[in-house]
């Protein structure tokens, strides 16, 4: 007898993920279905990833034409995907150069190596090599991003991670000169924390960053990984505040589902790194970075970011009208949105199901919205009929 997907994948695949109870089987757009036919509508985008939906046609023609003119071919050789990558992010941001990589916390992981490569050569070995990262931040699960990722339950059974890494209070202002001082070489920060909860930092708390770590000599590091690419209605989030970083990692959403990371950096950053210094076989390959090459440009079109900005402030009204004594806040910028709950939100992700839909939480008591950039007002229309049912069918007595 054969095994189903889901026995298969318990037997033969490391368990280290809770999975939803069918199987993915089709993409279309803003849905996803399942081996049965059931369609769900995607209010999570694979985790802020697909911002261009399902199967997009020019993504798609991109990966299929570049793969049958050249794939693999590592970075001992130039290939034009690659440059033609790196120039539409530095054209498009901040930046001067660029490392590509496979995901997100390999980006985070690079830029903590680079940072620590500047203090030593303008420090010397030793003298600064302390980094600095925030109360409910997720920069990811390898032993460096680990360190900056302060839950007990990622780190406990990890330890020693990387050295070094202190965990100041998020947004707050006054704490920040007991945390970034004269030992450290990098903060490292989500404009607005994704994992933890959608936070948006404060513009008085990025200013106060780059404050210090100009005078400290610090580099500051924003992680636009979830935030980034298009997700508040710019390209980049940092747009929207008044502060420039030294370094910026995305992910994600630059590869509409096929794996890469990037960090984006100013001269002064690129200019310690040489030969050897770091580096990767995959990354950079001429398919991922013709279909990203392709994401950047769909995203950075000025109609389709004045779209984020469109749906997302819909998206904020309509939720604002859910009639609910559970829902506490509703927060976030563009479309990225939380509704924070007086309760465990599990219950709402296990029956949006039913209606449906594909929802995701952050944190146990925030809903996570994080649609494909392209939703429109009636796809927001059927979440917020979604969720009135959801909440209507909550059990009585139902609390925090
Ligand atoms: C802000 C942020 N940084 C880093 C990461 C890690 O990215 P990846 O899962 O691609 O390693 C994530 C993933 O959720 C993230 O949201």
């Amino acid at each position: 007898m054969s095994l189903s997907v889901a026995e298969k994948t318990k037997q033969y695949v490391l368990g280290t993920y809770a999975r939803a109870p069918f199987v993915l089987d089709r993409g279309e757009g803003m849905y996803v279905v399942d081996d049965a036919g059931n369609r769900y509508l995607d209010f999570a985008s694979g985790i802020s990833v697909n911002a261009l939906g399902q199967c997009d046609a020019g993504i798609t023609a991109a990966a299929h034409e570049q793969f049958q003119r050249l794939g693999h071919v590592s970075n001992l050789y130039y290939s034009a995907p690659q440059a033609d990558l790196a120039e539409a992010l530095c054209q498009s941001s901040f930046a001067d150069k660029v490392y590509l990589a496979n995901s997100g916390t390999e980006a985070v992981e690079a830029a903590i190596k680079f940072a620590r490569k500047v203090a030593y050569t303008r420090y010397g070995p030793g003298q600064k090599t302390g980094i600095v990262a925030f109360t409910g931040a997720f920069h990811g699960r390898t032993m460096g991003s680990l360190a900056m990722t302060p839950r007990e339950k990622y780190q406990k059974a990890f330890r020693p991670l990387l050295p070094d890494v202190q965990i100041a209070p998020f947004n707050d202002v006054d704490a920040i000169a007991e945390f970034v001082t004269d030992a450290t070489c990098a903060v490292f920060v989500e404009p607005i924390q994704g994992e933890g909860g959608i936070n948006p930092a404060s513009p008085e708390f990025l200013q106060a960053l780059r404050d210090v770590c100009d005078r400290v000599g610090a580099l500051l590091v924003f992680d636009e990984i979830q935030c980034g690419m298009g997700r508040t209605g710019t390209l980049w989030a940092y747009e929207q505040t008044r502060v420039v970083p030294d370094m910026l990692t995305t992910a994600k959403a630059l590869g509409s589902g096929l794996p890469i990371g990037a960090v984006l950096m100013t001269d002064a950053v690129a200019g310690v790194m040489g030969v050897g210094d770091h580096g990767s076989t995959f990354a950079g390959g001429p398919v991922i970075c013709r279909v990203a090459e392709a994401t950047v440009k769909r995203i950075s079109d000025p109609a389709m970011l004045a779209h984020v900005k469109e749906m997302g402030a819909l998206l904020v009204e309509r939720l604002n009208e859910l009639n609910s004594p559970h829902v506490v806040e509703v927060r976030g910028r563009g479309l990225m949105v939380g509704v924070e709950f007086d309760m465990d939100v599990t219950p709402l992700i296990q029956a949006s199901y039913q209606h449906g839909l594909i929802l995701i939480n952050a944190g146990p008591q925030v809903l996570r919205l994080l649609p494909p950039l392209i939703v429109e007002p009636e796809h927001i229309d059927a979440l917020i009929d979604g969720l009135t049912s959801m909440l209507a069918e909550l059990p009585e007595g139902t609390a925090a």
